[in-house]
């Protein structure tokens, strides 16, 4: 018989988290102040962020302890499965083997909550009482309302209007979980009223909602902003994924030849990829590939360059790949992955050339998703979706090439709260969308005359 599933026991459960930091091949760029120019001093995201979680995001330490506390809520789902797509295998009849992490196997669905429950839990020790956020598909709202009240703290999320529209159960599970959920841009903030004054019928994005959620968090002493992606300290928690998915490999005496994960941020992706990450850097002869949108093209179209992490230039300038902080991008389902940016980690090593981007469309996105319903059985999320289809194309690959491969990839949520988006695509409604040159360069305006990383 053949092994389809690898758990570990709870008492198996990663106790530290791995910082990749202290292991990059060459140093980071520093985000800068955007006033000076001048790198930032860490007391400057006080207002946003609490304490303990801004030592982490600077933090050089290779290992940080998971704090009891959080652990048991952990619990909760982890150990998520490693699980072999054997039924996908054998139809794709490639000499492939396809592992996936499960992380739709927690509460909100996603791999969301591996940092929604640290944040909540070092803001409650701080002494905060109240977090704001922003959400695109909904999956990081929905996680930070479960953290948040496993923790008693208030929640406050500013969802992307589009997503808000199309993804109505989103909302009413953050509301069961206790949380506000309104839809971005709002009447709410400043930033909000200053894109609705502009532009009435604005679908949203990733940027304008961070903007309203840290303006709401900055003029409240008593609340913090959450991000659910892109800086250090959210990679870094992530990382949770990819050191059981070292131990579960390891049960099976395999080691993969590829890493894979969506990137919208690029949190998933990190989180499955870093510790295999610093396999690479100590001479591992191994591929890892991240996937994002044709139509939201960061890693792939984008300059790495410095740029602001929110539309209303509330951030620091960060160094990464991105398309200007005022790019608002098609429409997509995969809500999560219309960012204009990435996380400076994953930029990093971009250009590094230790990771390989590639990007896809949304349609092929959808039908590798259903083929995947249909052969594995789990409905993915649209993000998914995309990782999943560079899967079936990495298989396909290797069996034109007759090279025999291990597959390990990321399969960071399902669909279940998606499925007007299958709808579309069942009814052939969905459409892709390119983006021409003059598009990203309308876009890449915004950041004319900023600071160069390099
Ligand atoms: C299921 C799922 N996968 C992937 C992503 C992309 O985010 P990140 O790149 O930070 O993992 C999201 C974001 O909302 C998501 O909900």
């Amino acid at each position: 018989m053949t092994q389809v599933k690898v758990f570990l026991r709870d008492d198996e459960i990663p106790t530290k988290w791995y910082n990749i930091l202290p292991d990059m091949p060459t140093p980071m760029k520093p985000p800068l102040h955007p006033g000076t120019g001048k790198p930032i001093d860490p007391e400057d995201l006080a207002p946003v962020f609490p304490v303990n979680l801004i030592e982490q995001e600077v933090s050089s330490d290779r290992w940080i302890d998971i704090p009891e506390e959080v652990i048991e809520k952990y619990l909760i789902w982890r150990p998520t499965p490693l699980y072999r797509a054997l039924a996908l295998e054998r139809i794709l009849d490639a000499p492939v083997k396809i592992f996936f992490k499960h992380e739709g196997v927690s509460p909100p669905g996603s791999h969301k909550p591996n940092t929604a429950i640290p944040q909540a839990y070092y803001n409650k020790v701080f002494g905060i009482k109240r977090l704001t956020t922003e959400t695109g598909a909904g999956q990081w709202g929905c996680a930070l309302s479960f953290a948040c009240m496993m923790f008693g703290l208030e929640c406050k999320v500013y969802m992307v209007r589009i997503s808000y529209q199309q993804k109505p159960y989103r909302r009413l599970m953050m509301m069961t979980w206790g949380a506000n959920c309104i839809p971005s841009p709002s009447e709410q903030t400043e930033a909000g009223r200053k894109i609705l004054a502009k532009h009435p019928d604005s679908p949203g994005s990733l940027g304008i909602a961070i903007s309203e959620a840290i303006e709401d968090a900055v003029v409240d002493e008593s609340a913090r902003y959450s991000l659910g992606s892109v800086l250090n300290h959210v990679l870094l928690h992530q990382t949770i994924v990819g050191l059981e998915a070292q131990k579960q490999m390891e049960k099976l005496g395999l080691y993969p030849d590829v890493v894979m994960g969506c990137a919208g941020g690029g949190s998933n992706f990190a989180g499955l990829a870093l510790p295999f990450v610093r396999d690479k850097i100590n001479g591992k002869d191994i591929s890892i590939v991240a996937c994002e949108p044709a139509s939201c093209p960061t890693l792939t179209r984008g300059p790495y360059a410095y740029d602001f992490g929110d539309t209303n230039q509330t951030t620091p300038l960060l160094p990464m790949y991105t398309l200007g902080h005022d790019f608002v991008p098609a429409p997509i389902h995969a809500g999560g992955l219309r960012y204009h940016g990435m996380a400076p980690i994953i930029s990093h090593l971009v250009k590094e050339n230790i990771i390989e981007p590639r990007a896809y469309h949304q349609i092929k996105t959808f039908k590798a998703g259903v083929q995947w319903a249909q052969t594995e059985g789990f409905i993915p999320a649209p993000e998914t979706n995309h990782v999943i289809a560079a899967v079936i194309d990495e298989a396909n690959r290797a069996k034109e090439e007759g090279k025999e491969k291990v597959i390990l990839f990321n399969w960071s949520g399902h669909g279940i709260m998606d499925l007007a988006a299958y709808d579309a695509y069942l009814s052939g409604k969905l459409t892709d969308y390119e983006l021409s040159d003059e598009e990203i360069q309308k876009g890449l305006k915004a950041i004319e005359g900023f600071p160069k990383p390099c």
